[in-house]
């Protein structure tokens, strides 16, 4: 699937079949996130991947009621350590949220290039998912996702809820 088709085609599913993956392409997209970049190639991060039907449903309470996450055959935790890092100047421990953000974009584009829907779930309970997925003291989850065939076949369109690129652009200083 061409590169662009991909970023362009690639939406929130928040509805999805019980289909199983296939292992080779779980392991595809996992694959995405393990080559992803990261400040001083750290790679802070570490997914968890939930198949397990009763912990899905449990996690939906850990993620504001977002019933949807469950509907997926996997849930994915993507956590990072924080590891204090000196060079980052004001990023400091955001370099951490940065790296696992970045993986987890690799992770959702491959999904997509797979047929495959995610949706990037950024309210949750860190602390009740820490207890209940026996995360480190040092760790935090950075996001979640779903992962799964839509039920829609539809859905990979291109959106027009952008703001347009003279809104987002600038030319050698600030503008705007
Ligand atoms: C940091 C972040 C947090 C998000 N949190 C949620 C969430 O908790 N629940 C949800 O349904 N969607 C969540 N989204 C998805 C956004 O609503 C979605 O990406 C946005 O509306 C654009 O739609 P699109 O992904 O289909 O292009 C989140 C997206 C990002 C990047």
């Amino acid at each position: 699937m061409d590169f662009y088709e991909v970023i362009k085609t690639r939406r929130s599913v928040r509805s999805y079949k019980a289909d199983p993956i296939p292992e080779d392409v779980l392991k595809r997209v996992l694959n995405s996130a393990r080559i992803a970049p990261s400040g001083n190639n750290r790679q802070p991060w570490k997914f968890i991947i939930i198949k397990d039907e009763e912990k899905k449903r449990k996690m939906i309470d850990l993620c504001e009621g977002q019933e949807f996450i469950a509907s997926a055959p996997i849930l994915i935790v993507a956590c990072g350590r924080n590891i204090h890092y000196n060079r980052g100047r004001w990023m400091g421990d955001y370099s951490m949220i940065v790296d696992v953000a970045i993986a987890v974009d690799h992770l959702t584009l491959s999904a997509r290039a797979e047929g495959l829907g995610t949706c990037w779930i950024g309210s949750f309970d860190n602390e009740g998912i820490k207890k209940f997925l026996s995360i480190p003291e040092d760790v935090n989850v950075v996001a979640l996702t779903p992962l799964g065939y839509p039920k829609d076949k539809n859905i990979f369109k291109e959106t027009k809820a952008r703001k347009k690129l003279e809104e987002i652009i600038c030319y050698e200083k600030w503008e705007g």
